[in-house]
């Protein structure tokens, strides 16, 4: 085989997407969570490219805005003239001893190791063809073979009735050696039914150079499908939830339904991690080995230790959170959050910013915010860090085994010290010393004799 060449990637991400029926550019369209575009940077990103251009055009300035902040090379077609003409836009930037991968900024399931395969075939002296077998495969340029070889691609509307049979056909991503393109591009014409430079009419001035051409037929079809309308968007969204759902499955979670889980962003997982309906991994998600996630539960760049259980309908949101704990149902944490092992969080406990220590209970209707908790803390039924004094937010500290009685309301700045013991229904305001019971609330009393009102009889 060749000697591995440097890679130039190239994506074309030019077309305007009329069909799309949206402010948003085609290749800007949210796919699990990221325009299109990104996921195909993302993908070509892994295969270790020297560099990475995209070609754009329609909602120039809005498209780099969101991709700002990604190492790619920008090259303007202002006018789109054809698949040819948009690499031509590149040329200039794509270096001779190069393979050029072309990936597509509407071709968002892009696999990794179909590329890696695809550019393993191609050389300084052979050209990649990714092609598709469809049952169905009008709208696309057709690949005629012959006697096995490929030896041109023609496109639906310059195609005869025999070559119109044809099911194989161009995806539209290759891996070509530059110094090739670079003069065959020069050599494109565009007389043809559309008036356009066809990017694969390269492959013929390969054959004719004596340059092979080596097909590679794509394993899936979901893989080389473009996007032009909300349809087929939701279509590739099921598929990218199944592909995804199959990874993790492979590594050893149990997803109840497949088809409601949806991952969105990057999710490792141990053995044994149970996944009920209606869970949605959105950002950086990290599952220990046998953590349970119950119905219902949004997860967002977050980290769950071993053999902890999510009980349903949790939103959990930027936290780092500890081997066996119990969390909800219907817990939430907002961002910030550390729960060291043993945890237990329940029903209607909102937490933000706060570190919560080994063993530390708050099962019931509570606020934590800003909040340094110790180990083996009892907080209980309807307590809340009162964090904000409307301009400021300050901090509750709570030792080490300290209970706190319901309905208490500690008003931050605050400490409660380790082994306290806080009487239900305080509001303390000033430091409770460790080990002793503190007490802050209006004494009972009970009126000797006191009777309720009574109705005023109807005049
Ligand atoms: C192209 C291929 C066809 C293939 C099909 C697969 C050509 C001539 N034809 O056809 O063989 O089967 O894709 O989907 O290449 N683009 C630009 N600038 C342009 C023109 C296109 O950036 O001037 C981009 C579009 O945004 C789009 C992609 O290139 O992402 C393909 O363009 P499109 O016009 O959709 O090509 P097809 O006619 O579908
Ligand atoms: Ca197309």
């Amino acid at each position: 085989m060749a000697r591995k060449l440097p890679i130039s990637v190239v994506i074309l991400a030019a077309g305007q997407g009329k069909r799309m029926k949206s402010a948003l550019p085609k290749v800007l369209q949210p796919l699990a969570g990221r325009p299109l575009l990104k996921h195909v940077v993302d993908t070509a990103r892994a295969l270790e490219p020297a560099a990475v251009h995209v070609v754009y055009g329609h909602g120039g300035e809005q498209v780099r805005a969101a991709l700002a902040g990604e190492a790619v090379t920008w090259t303007l077609q202002a006018e789109q003239h054809g698949t040819g003409h948009a690499v031509m836009q590149a040329a200039p930037q794509l270096p001779d001893d190069h393979l050029v991968l072309i990936l597509y900024g509407d071709v968002p399931l892009n696999q990794r190791a179909t590329l890696e395969q695809l550019v393993a075939l191609a050389g300084p002296k052979a050209v990649g063809l990714l092609t598709v077998l469809l049952d169905d495969p009008s709208g696309y340029g057709r690949v005629v073979r012959s006697r096995g070889k490929v030896t041109r691609i023609v496109e639906q509307n310059d195609a005869g009735r025999k070559e119109l049979a044809i099911r194989e056909c161009n995806t539209g991503v290759m891996a070509v050696p530059g110094r090739h393109l670079k003069k065959w591009l020069t050599r494109l014409r565009n007389h043809n039914a559309q008036g356009e430079y066809y990017l694969t009419d390269i492959i013929a001035l390969a054959v004719k150079e004596g340059i092979e051409v080596v097909p590679l037929i794509a394993p899936t079809v979901v893989e080389v499908l473009g996007v032009n309308d909300k349809v087929q968007l939701a279509e590739l969204e099921a598929a990218h939830r199944q592909l995804r759902a199959r990874e993790l499955m492979l590594e050893g979670a149990t997803i109840v339904d497949p088809a409601r889980f949806d991952v969105r962003g990057t999710v490792t997982v141990g053995r044994d991690v149970f996944i009920d309906v209606n869970v949605v991994l959105e950002g950086r998600v990290t599952l220990g080995e046998g953590v349970r996630i119950g119905p219902n539960c949004l997860v967002r760049d977050t980290s769950i230790g071993a053999g902890t259980q999510l009980f349903a309908n949790c939103v959990i949101d930027h936290a780092e959170i500890g081997p066996d704990c119990r969390i909800g149902p219907f817990a939430r944490t907002r961002p910030g959050v550390v729960m060291e092992r043993e945890v237990h969080i329940g029903n209607f406990v909102e937490v933000k910013n706060s570190r919560i220590g080994e063993g530390s209970k708050s099962n019931h209707l509570t606020y934590l915010g800003d909040a340094v908790v110790g180990k083996r803390v009892n907080v209980g039924a309807g307590t809340v860090t009162c964090n904000y004094d409307g301009a400021n937010k300050w901090q509750t500290h709570i030792g080490d085994g300290a209970f706190i009685g319901s309905g208490t309301m500690l008003v931050a700045p605050v400490r409660v010290g380790a082994g306290a013991t806080i009487g239900a229904g305080s509001t303390i305001t000033k430091d409770a010393p460790d080990g002793e019971l503190t007490l802050a609330r209006a004494r009972q009393v009970s009126i000797p004799g006191w009777k309720r009102p009574v109705k005023r009889p109807k005049t």
